[in-house]
């Protein structure tokens, strides 16, 4: 029976794994300087949190959720994104409660499952990292939120970043937007791409992200959300510009910025880098004010972003940038014989408790095999124990770089290993 993994999937391993974690602990590292918290929730959760979260006629709903009913008759759907999952958390817990301090600030990565065709970096399981900023509704949360991102990016390595930045205005502005929206587009319907005659219906807003060429000539003259914010909103998003252009961070406003989720008001933004002259998207995020009370919490603003981790890996090696670093072995033990092998055992594991990073033969090979295999390792020494070590209880240590040996008594290299292993790397330097 030939066995493979499902369509959309990925194994991890070698160096794209190595990258992953280095993305991870790059995000940890920059995101608790931002006094951001790590949450971890269910890869599963109840369906309707994320249909109702994400709305009915995101593509996220009718085309991609990776749902089921489980043995207990619930339905049940893998997570596709994370916000759903930190907000019902957030009421679960009660992170609500006046002596948790606010905002909270809440980081996560791990996967997220969309049914959708897979090509280069759009996956059926992917990895998001992503931050959300609950209980504060403040500009400086948005520009704060928004740095942390560009932050993180810069710290990859990642070249050439640039803000898309919109308003979608609060509830008011929406209905009045969305009206002059039906009210522009309903002329040209019979002109419409097929995607966007039902999203004419369901929800017009998502047209303005149409890749379709029909929409977007017709999308030329539709009407902008700018001039249908309500004071507040439009105050609020002067604010933000304000701020960010304070900070001197450069941002295009792009009026067509909608974003696929339901739950976005005011500020929605993307983190774009360019490739060839495309601009393509790092990371996308906004202000998700109504989702907490939504889901019967009390009123709680929220502001966070997604970063794809498959996307990013892809970008930094079309740019060129690595992260992973396999360092290689410290040592690496060449062992010949029964009784070497019971010595050989017990010096790693005394060499590995000191924090030496070490391996060995185990494969009863000939010296020179071991001797190559210590070579594709990248061990920096390799200690020999054979009959006569053990005769004499002194090892042979060699320098794979210079291939110069020395003699050791064994019980030094129990008791002081780690000032030996710097001495003789020092020695053979230059
Ligand atoms: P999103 O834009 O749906 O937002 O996803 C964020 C990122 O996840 C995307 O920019 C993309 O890089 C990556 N992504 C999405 N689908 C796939 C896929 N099938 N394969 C690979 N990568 C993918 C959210 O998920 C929101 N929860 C972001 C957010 C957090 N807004 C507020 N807080």
């Amino acid at each position: 029976m030939k066995l493979q993994k499902p369509k959309g999937t990925q194994d991890r391993l070698g160096r794209d794994i190595e990258t992953y974690s280095e993305l991870i602990s790059l995000a940890r590292s920059t995101f608790e300087g931002y006094n951001f918290k790590e949450i971890e929730t269910p890869l599963f959760e109840s369906y309707e949190l994320f249909s109702r979260a994400t709305g009915e006629t995101s593509d996220i709903v009718t085309k991609e959720m990776y749902d089921f009913e489980d043995k207990g008759g619930r339905h049940i759907a893998l997570r596709p994104e994370g916000t759903a999952s930190v907000v019902r958390a957030y009421i679960e817990n009660k992170l609500y409660a006046p002596e948790i301090q606010k905002p909270v600030k809440l980081w996560y990565h791990g996967p997220m499952f969309r049914y959708e065709r897979p090509q280069a970096g759009r996956l059926r399981e992917f990895h998001q990292i992503g931050v959300e900023c609950l209980g504060a509704k403040n500009p400086a949360i948005d520009v704060e939120v928004m740095l942390m991102a560009y932050d993180f990016f810069e710290f990859t390595g990642l070249r050439h970043l640039k803000f898309h930045l919109n308003t979608l205005g609060d509830a008011a502005s929406r209905k009045a937007y969305h009206q002059a929206l039906v009210d522009y587009l309903t002329p040209y319907e019979n002109e419409l791409s097929e995607d966007s005659k039902r999203r004419l219906l369901e929800n017009p807003l998502r047209i303005l992200d149409s890749k379709e060429a029909q929409d977007i000539a017709i999308l030329e003259n539709a009407p902008s959300v700018q001039e249908y914010l309500s004071q507040e909103s439009a105050a609020y998003f002067t604010a933000v510009r304000e701020m960010l252009e304070a900070l001197e961070i450069d941002y295009e406003l792009d009026a067509k910025l909608v974003r696929g989720l339901d739950y976005y008001n005011d500020t929605v933004f993307e983190l774009m880098t360019t490739i060839d002259g495309k601009e393509l998207t790092l990371c996308g995020g906004g202000r998700y004010d109504g989702l907490v009370s939504y889901f019967d919490g009390p009123e709680t603003p929220g502001f966070g972003f997604a970063i794809g981790v498959e996307r990013l890996q892809l970008l930094l090696e079309q740019q060129e940038v690595s992260l992973s670093h396999d360092a290689g072995l410290q040592v690496y033990m060449a062992v010949l014989g029964e009784r070497a092998s019971y010595e050989a055992s017990k010096l790693l594991y005394a060499l590995r408790r000191e924090g030496i990073v070490a391996d060995r033969d185990y494969l009863n090979r000939k010296i020179v095999a071991q001797y190559k295999s210590a070579e594709s390792y990248g061990a920096e020494l390799i200690i020999t124990l054979g009959d006569a070590e053990m005769a004499s209880k002194i090892a042979k240590v060699r320098v794979v770089a210079t291939r110069k040996e020395v003699e050791i008594p064994l019980a030094e290299l129990y008791d002081n290993f780690a000032e030996i292993y710097m001495e003789i790397l020092e020695e053979n330097e230059g």
